[in-house]
């Protein structure tokens, strides 16, 4: 066998074999396989297609690359919950205190941002002292007393994934579902948790633009966890407008401490959903209600500041005058009178980048304070000079004003609410 034969073969319309494709992430690990040869082969994966059976196998053959986490002591508490990338997207803080405060044991291995979309370790590291780097044993032990635990993905779990992926930013292969299924699947099985829910986000600001290529992808992940004995379930969720008001690192820890605190907005729902959807799947009965008691009454509260705590972040920081801290704040204000008929993730997400608070490259630098807080939603009735959001700067930055007006559409003809949750596949 030889790499050579492997790419003709995917040339040709075939289907690769488990031996094929063990070989080809082999050779990618060992370096026997060039990158420019790997590259050949994801460009025909993304023409010819890649086959259920390939899915699977590739999603092992990038396990197999690395180590895995064992959680056999609390291994059918266990659970996690992932998404695909959004905007404004902080459900971790809500999910993960949702199910240590119903004692599920939450183990959760994140990422940093990168270009439109956050990344759950930024945010984290708004909080003054915060460690995202737990090792395995000090990861465990916080799970087992305290529920939950947010780390840094370690970089012994799944290599093949980072080179391949690094290849598939570079050469626009990034968007093919059994390349991204099996890409989020492998971290997610390698991370030993029993009980997987996926957040599918659809929409202009997600890289799943329409709901059947949502679906699709939220169908195959769901099925390779099946297949690898998992319990997962996969919600696809609207991703045209920012999820929450606050868009920006430490802004959006602020968002997630008002639902946790009692604001009930499209966070709030995702969220909910996200956990109620898993917990009945694991046959818990009322799920809802039981997520909706350990919100209302501080459980879930308490549980995220005493993760803050055990990971050395300092929880007097947890409030308005910290996380929304910068050195200058603009007010957008609207010259029109209507509706807001839409509010573009991107043009927020990169005003948020501009800003400084987003990454163009993973080597970047990016500012945790600044951001954009939103004062409207789809739907909102608005009136000429009203306030529809905010912007948080260290820097003196007029121009984000008109990037931010620019990405609130307002028009005469009143619009429905979005739905926030547009399929669930189990
Ligand atoms: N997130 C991942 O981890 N991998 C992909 O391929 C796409 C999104």
């Amino acid at each position: 066998m030889n790499i050579l034969e492997i790419i003709d073969a995917k040339k040709r319309g075939r289907e690769l074999t488990k031996d094929q494709i063990d070989f080809w992430i082999k050779g990618v690990m060992s370096g026997d396989v060039e990158n420019y040869q790997t590259s050949a082969l994801l460009m025909a994966i993304c023409l010819v297609g890649f086959s259920e059976e390939e899915t699977y196998n590739l999603t092992q053959a990038i396990i197999n690359s690395g180590t895995t986490v064992d959680l056999s002591s609390f291994y059918d508490l266990s659970v996690d919950k992932h998404s695909s990338g959004g905007v404004g997207d902080s459900t971790t803080f809500i999910v993960a205190p949702i199910f240590a405060a119903l004692g599920y044991k939450c183990a959760k291995a994140s990422g940093r941002g990168l270009g439109h979309t956050g990344g759950t370790l930024d945010k984290l590291e708004s909080i003054r002292g915060f460690n995202i780097n737990l090792d395995k044993d000090q990861f465990k032990k916080q799970i087992e007393d305290i529920g939950l635990a947010v780390i840094s993905q370690s970089k012994d779990m799944c290599p093949a994934d980072k080179r391949l992926y690094a290849l598939r930013d570079v050469t626009e292969t990034v968007d093919n579902v059994g390349l991204i299924a099996s890409s989020i699947m492998s971290k997610k099985l390698a991370s030993g948790v029993k009980n997987i829910v996926l957040d599918v986000k659809c929409g202009k600001g997600a890289f799943m633009k329409d709901l059947d290529a949502a679906k699709a992808l939220a169908k195959e992940m769901v099925k390779i966890g099946k297949r690898a004995n998992k319990n997962v379930v996969a919600v696809v969720t609207n991703m045209n407008y920012p999820l929450d008001e606050c868009v920006g690192n430490s802004l959006e820890v602020y968002g997630a401490l008002r639902v946790l605190e009692g604001e009930r907005n499209n966070l709030y729902e995702v969220a909910i959903t996200l956990t109620s959807e898993l917990l009945n799947s694991m046959g818990v009965e009322n799920a809802k209600q039981k997520c909706d008691v350990v919100l209302n009454n501080g459980k879930a509260l308490e549980k995220f500041k005493e993760m803050i705590k055990a990971q050395g972040g300092d929880i007097s920081l947890l409030n308005k005058g910290y996380l929304l801290s910068s050195k200058y704040v603009y007010d957008v204000i609207t010259d029109e009178t209507g509706y807001v008929q839409n509010i573009d993730p991107m043009g927020i997400a990169g005003t948020v980048t501009m800003l400084g608070g987003g990454r163009l490259k993973t080597t970047d630098t990016i500012d945790l304070y600044c951001g954009v807080e939103l004062q409207v939603h789809v739907a909102d009735h608005v009136s000429k000079g009203d306030v529809i959001a905010k912007i948080y700067s260290n820097a003196e930055t007029p121009s984000a004003i008109d990037r931010v007006k620019k990405a609130i559409e307002i028009g005469q003809f009143q619009v429905e609410r979005p739905k926030m949750i547009l399929a669930v596949e189990h």
